[in-house]
């Protein structure tokens, strides 16, 4: 029996433009993970999938060549070497909450990556496992920019810019953040397609906005390695408003927004793909509960406070 895990993440400056080359922010939550456990399975079963939380099981022998999960299992053997196919039940399961901007699919494929390299007794890179992750990343999002497999293979901050590359970084001083659903789920996918539609019909309305989103979050890079939280917050605010100019906002994280504001938190902002899922706001131990209570009154179906180091 192995067991593997996997956490989640949320964007904290950048999402959007980072699709078009910006620079962009994300880190881990540790507060949500995906899980994979694997059992030997009877000889000749082949690999099972199991995915209790949603009701499904299927064989990877015979599921779709774009199934996302059936697709990590058969790389991961590939990558390995292993050309008969064992006879194993993968069971998956996650509290990483799905089409909310935190990273689901990233998560579970690389709990998944993380329980075959257990069983298989190989080690596998971060940044191997990134890399694999990311090929399912592209069945789940079309045009991933690749921040969510690399935050989440890393479990540290990461500034990542799409086609040059990353870094990892390290806080001056560990800040917490309030996370708040808005109960909407936001495929990734049509919003990020939406955005590119409308990009394209009107490159000179969307080039500026990319490019204000990227010198935030060079700043924001700045902001957090200093310790300097009140300037930070004040870049997350900002890059709120060009979420809002991108229209890939929506009243209920609007609402989310201005309440954790007024509830006290130093900055606040949607967070991953928007029209719904998550926003994050910027708090201080003395202000986490107030901001919680103004979140859930203003609508949120639920906060988690996580602390960033
Ligand atoms: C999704 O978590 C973040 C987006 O920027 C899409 C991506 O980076 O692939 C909206």
């Amino acid at each position: 029996m192995t067991l593997a895990r996997a956490p989640g993440k949320v964007i904290l400056c950048g999402e959007h433009a980072v699709v078009y080359g910006r620079p962009a922010i994300a880190v881990p939550v540790t507060e949500v993970q995906a899980e994979a456990h694997i059992a030997p399975a009877a000889p000749g079963q082949g690999i099972t999938i199991a995915a209790p939380d949603l009701g499904r099981e299927f064989a990877v022998r015979t599921a779709p060549g774009d199934e996302p999960l059936a697709r990590i299992v058969r790389l991961c053997l590939e990558v390995m070497h292993v050309v008969q196919e064992p006879d194993l039940l993968i069971t998956v399961t996650s509290t990483v909450p799905m089409a909310r901007g935190m990273g689901s699919g990233a998560a579970v494929s690389t709990a998944i990556v993380r329980a075959m390299a257990a069983q298989f007794g190989h080690w596998f890179s971060s940044r191997a496992i990134s890399d694999l992750v990311y090929e399912t990343e592209l069945l789940y999002h079309g045009t991933p920019s690749g921040i969510d497999n690399t935050v989440i293979a890393f479990e540290k901050p990461v500034y990542f810019v799409r086609h040059t590359g990353w870094e990892i970084f390290w806080t001056g001083r560990p800040f917490l953040l309030a996370i708040a659903d808005t109960g909407i789920s936001s495929p990734t996918r049509e919003v990020v397609g939406d955005l590119r539609r409308r990009y394209h019909a009107d490159p000179a309305r969307y080039e500026p906005l990319f490019d204000r989103t990227g010198q935030l979050a060079v700043a924001a890079r700045a902001a957090i390695e200093r310790g300097e939280i009140e300037t930070l917050a004040l870049l997350l605010d900002e890059n709120h408003n060009l979420l809002q100019q991108m229209d890939v906002s929506c009243p209920e994280l609007d609402r989310l927004v201005l309440a954790a504001r007024e509830g006290g938190a130093l900055g606040a902002k949607l967070s991953g793909a928007g029209r719904g899922g998550n926003m994050i706001a910027l708090v201080r131990e003395e202000t986490r509960g107030r901001v919680d209570l103004a979140l859930r009154l203003a609508g949120a179906v639920n906060v988690i406070v996580t602390t960033v180091r």
